[in-house]
């Protein structure tokens, strides 16, 4: 798995958070094939990791190939309508896999899976297992006893599961860099948002497990991890209550410790870290950004709407002002460094004047990079309660489109900025584009491709001096390795 998927092109699409990603762990005399597809965002890729760690000490040996596999498992967003309407598609194919094989065992794993509950098991009548999100310490016991002729359910989430004990088994063939989770769950119910009622409520993982994941990480080679959670900000880890105190003035660890002492097991190993929320991010936390090269140089703050009424209206606990000074203080505080953000056009009762307010907060902000979508009403949501989805179709979509245009010269004129400028960069292995050429990325999380040489590896860092770009790509040339 890449890094890749956090970091798209513009889209309209689902491509952040429909990414397919099919595991594939070989093992000696395996007893049994499993076959895992996950859709959404990084959360769930990390999910799946912990999956195949599970099922990986049952004998289960992950395929690539759907065609050899016992047991099917497809892990599922809901964050968007069309998110899944694609796992809905995929989900027929499967049905004629299962029609020539009754043996076959198919799963849904994931925010889907949480939000339908059985009801997945009527509408879709293929699957034999729903397991949501905080449930997959028991899918053994599930497959099993759909192998005794039962559907199995566990849709339980829960107030303290965070995999904190199970290793992931790392699925990036790449060997360069690694996602680890530091909280599950969202307690923020942003009013357009239904991961609050997928992955429940939200919860810290245990500090010396995160630290010591990230070590290993490290240790097998990889050189880059990025921290997971819907709001990392928000972390906090009360040390006292294990016994753990070790220093009397640090009752608890917050976002800001965290990643100081994620930051100081090697100057070598990059630290990324994915979602910063607006209303939680602190200056003691940029001051530690800014004190570790090795943390990189990005930070993604979603702001879904440059309109103080929509702001308030989506629940999102801060105003435009609020929004812009927390900015002004990472450019003051980090000085050299990337932004991106998240944006949503059409929120219920959206005016032409509150658009208008979002493309001018794009002015002033510039953003390197932008997820951008239209608004999807989710069951059961506060908006869905309280609001009417009353934008047209059209008007979403024009909006959307001047908001994409206008990103996309922002994107380019970040990129101009950076010619001439001599960058470390991460190598990831071939580019896409050409077998002669590498592809990595600097601390801003651009994309930079450069040609080949033989002595250059992926994991390697190479200085290399930015002689050209696109909107989406650095090109360049080694200076130095
Ligand atoms: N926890 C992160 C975001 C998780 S979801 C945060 O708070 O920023 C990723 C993005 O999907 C959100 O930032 C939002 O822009 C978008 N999104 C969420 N619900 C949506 C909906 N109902 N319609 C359209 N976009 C949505
Ligand atoms: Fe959703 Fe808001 Fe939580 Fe992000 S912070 S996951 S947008 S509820
Ligand atoms: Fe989708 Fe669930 Fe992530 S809804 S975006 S997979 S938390």
């Amino acid at each position: 798995m890449s890094t890749e998927n956090m970091h798209e092109t513009e889209t309209h699409d689902e491509s952040r958070q429909g990414e397919a990603l099919i595991l594939d762990i070989p093992m000696i005399n395996p007893v049994k094939k499993l076959y895992v597809e996950s859709y959404g965002c990084a959360m769930n890729f990390s999910d799946s990791e912990v999956v195949a760690s599970i099922m990986s000490k049952e004998g289960y040996a992950t395929t690539r190939d759907i065609e050899e596999a016992d047991v099917i498992l497809i892990n599922t967003c809901s964050i968007r309508d069309n998110a899944e309407q694609r796992v809905r598609n995929r989900l027929t194919d499967f049905k004629k896999k299962k029609r020539e094989n009754p043996e076959l065992v198919v799963g849904i794993l994931g925010c889907m899976a949480e939000r339908l509950k059985k009801n997945l098991l009527e509408e879709e009548k293929l699957v034999d297992l729903v397991a949501g999100p905080d449930s997959y310490r028991s899918l053994p016991s599930m497959i099993e006893e759909v192998g005794t002729g039962q559907k199995a359910v566990n849709v339980l989430l829960s107030r303290d599961e965070t995999y904190a004990d199970i290793s992931p088994v790392r699925l990036d063939k790449g060997g360069v860099s690694a996602f680890v989770s530091i909280t599950r769950g969202c307690d923020n119910m942003c009013s357009f948002c239904v991961v609050p009622f997928t992955r429940g409520r939200e919860r810290s993982r245990d500090p010396q497990t995160i630290v010591k994941e990230c070590q290993e990480i490290f240790d097998k080679g990889y050189r880059e991890v990025t921290l997971l959670g819907q709001n990392v900000d928000s972390y906090r880890w009360n040390m006292s209550s294990k016994g753990e105190i070790k220093d009397p003035s640090r009752e608890t660890m917050n976002f800001a410790q965290l990643m100081e002492s994620v930051a100081q097991i090697d100057p070598k190993l990059r630290i990324r870290f994915s979602t910063s929320h607006p209303k939680d991010m602190t200056d003691e936390f940029l001051e530690v950004m800014a004190k570790y090269d090795n943390i990189c140089k990005y930070i993604h703050l979603p702001v879904q709407s440059g309109s103080t009424s929509m702001l308030e209206k989506m629940n999102r606990g801060y105003t435009r002002e609020w929004y812009l000074e927390r900015i002004e203080a990472i450019r003051n505080i980090v000085k050299e460094v990337s932004i991106s953000t998240d944006i949503i056009a059409g929120f219920c009762g959206e005016t032409e004047e509150q658009h208008q307010d979002t493309l001018s907060l794009m002015e002033a902000v510039k953003y390197d990079f932008a997820y951008m979508y239209e608004y999807s009403e989710r069951p059961k949501t506060l908006a869905e309660r309280k609001y009417e989805d009353d934008i047209p179709k059209e008007v979403k979509n024009r909006r959307l489109t001047e908001i994409i245009d206008l990103q996309r010269e922002h994107g380019l004129l970040a990129n101009q900025r950076q010619i001439g400028q001599v960058q470390e960069i991460l190598v990831e292995g071939n580019s896409k584009r050409s077998d002669t050429e590498l592809a990595g990325r600097n601390t801003f999380n651009t994309k930079v491709v450069f040609p080949k040489m033989p002595e250059i590896k992926p994991g390697d860092y190479v200085m290399v001096k930015i002689v050209n770009c696109t909107s989406a790509t650095l090109f360049g040339e080694i200076v130095q390795i």
